[in-house]
């Protein structure tokens, strides 16, 4: 397989997943500090207070992605860690920490590609209200201003949110993301205010640094009803999944079907002009992608995040399922590109932001033999490649996650990395999937492209 000349191969992480030092230098508190410390929340009642200790070792990290051949690393800037209060007081510490971080990749040649909201509210901004407030979004905005700001003179490449659909579903509806309310109100008034910050932040970042690349990353899925499933429950999962968040960010209006499903509970969230702001142009959008939603009637009640859709089970078996039961569905990544491509014009360059799988796999005499996840890997990359090969313009692909982390509500258990962490000794070791990595990086440059 070759991939273009100038493609960008990176890994990705995020704040609350891998840093720790939760409480240091100033830090304030996040919605998902909070909410590991409610019992029950979150498995084994995990919490990201030392993580996998990056805020200490990332020289040493970012050293060994730079040695495993990736050219970008994809992380995300704690809010509460720059701004402990959310807005206000700004942390000097905080700031520091991105500013040498950023300074460390470039020297070691990996381009910075930070996302600034990868779900870590400041529990203060919480504490009025959150994302169901409209003000929140007009934070969210001056944060974005700041960094910017700061970073812009040598960072190009930004996303506003990660997942927002995540952020508003999994967070205020199902509740099994932070802050862990059930509320259908609440979880579409997020959304509506997520998107709108990105709209706002995306003006604000324009401004300060017209040069720079800004975008969005989103979690679309192709949605698949199988028997017992009806079209109307798939239309219904693809609305608010797919197109209430793609919709409004690249055609500026929300699809009507869905403002149709959700009218008891629109209220007048939205107002005149919300969309034109949500639909500031993008150079780029980011897509995660770990599988299709396979919906097959539920077997026994489970969190359902999709209001006034009726609950199925999402994860339907495939012959390989990782520990996560998720199901391995390569081929919707070249379908769910193809779609974009097709279903709207003007559609700016893709990445995929985020793609990989939860294995678990024993370290032997200093190996880990991960064979499941190299199939993972090499089935999506076929797969991205064939969308490419059809015209899909992709300009790069970032693996989930350069290190096991923390996988939210379920705590450590599942380890996506490419990279092993011992969370007694925080020991770093490639595991082979890594290794098969760097060779297939290197071995996918077109002959122009080596050295
Ligand atoms: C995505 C998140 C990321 C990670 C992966 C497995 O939804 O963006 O932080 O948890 O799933």
């Amino acid at each position: 397989m070759r991939f273009p000349v100038g493609f960008v191969w990176g890994a990705a992480t995020s704040a609350f997943q891998i840093e720790g030092a939760s409480r240091e230098d100033g830090k304030g508190p996040s919605i998902w500090d909070t909410f590991c410390r409610q019992p029950g929340r979150v498995a084994a009642g995990a919490t990201g207070d030392v993580a996998i200790d990056h805020y200490h070792r990332h020289r040493e990290d970012l050293a060994l992605l730079a040695e495993l051949g990736y050219g970008a690393y994809r992380f995300s800037i704690s809010w509460p860690r720059v701004l402990p209060l959310g807005r206000g007081t700004v942390s000097r510490a905080g700031l520091g920490f991105y500013d040498q971080l950023v300074d460390e990749a470039l020297e070691l040649g990996l381009e910075p590609y930070p996302t600034l909201y990868h779900w870590d509210l400041p529990q203060a901004l919480q504490d009025e209200g959150g994302w169901p407030t409209r003000g929140t979004a007009a934070w969210f905005s001056d944060y974005a201003a700041l960094m910017i700001e700061r970073l812009g003179d040598r960072v190009t490449r930004w996303a506003t949110l990660n997942e927002p659909w995540c952020a508003a579903f999994l967070g205020h509806f199902a509740g099994i993301h932070a802050p862990g309310v059930q509320d259908a109100r609440a979880a579409v008034a997020s959304s509506h205010h997520l998107l709108l910050g990105h709209g706002l932040a995306t003006a604000a970042m324009r401004a300060a640094r017209p040069d720079a690349q800004l975008g969005i990353v989103v979690n679309p899925a192709p949605v698949v009803g199988l028997d017992g499933i009806g079209d109307d429950a798939v239309r219904r999962v693809d609305g608010l999944r797919n197109r209430w968040f793609l919709d409004p960010v690249l055609t500026g209006s929300y699809p009507k079907d869905v403002l149709d499903d959700l009218a008891a509970v629109l209220d007048d969230l939205i107002e005149p002009g919300d969309l034109d702001t949500i639909a500031a142009p993008l150079d780029w959008l980011g897509v995660n992608y770990y599988h299709d939603l396979l919906l097959e009637p539920p077997v026994e009640p489970e969190p359902w995040p999709y209001p006034f859709a009726p609950p199925a089970h999402t994860a339907a078996r495939t012959e390989l399922v990782t520990d996560l039961s998720w199901p391995v569905t390569p081929n919707g990544l070249a379908d769910l590109l193809r779609h974009l491509r097709d279903t709207y014009p003007g559609l700016p360059p893709l990445a995929v932001t985020e793609n990989g799988a939860a294995f678990t796999d024993p370290l032997v005499d200093g190996r880990i033999a991960d064979d499941r996840r190299i199939t993972y890997l090499a089935g999506h990359l076929e797969a991205l490649a064939s969308a490419m090969a059809d015209g899909v313009d992709v300009f790069g692909y970032f693996v989930w996650s350069a290190f096991d982390n923390l996988e939210w509500h379920d705590g450590y258990r599942p380890r996506f990395g490419v990279i092993h962490v011992d969370y007694e000794t925080m020991v770093r070791t490639p595991k082979d999937s890594a290794l098969w990595l760097r060779e297939f990086i290197d071995s996918s440059r077109p002959p122009a492209d080596a050295d």
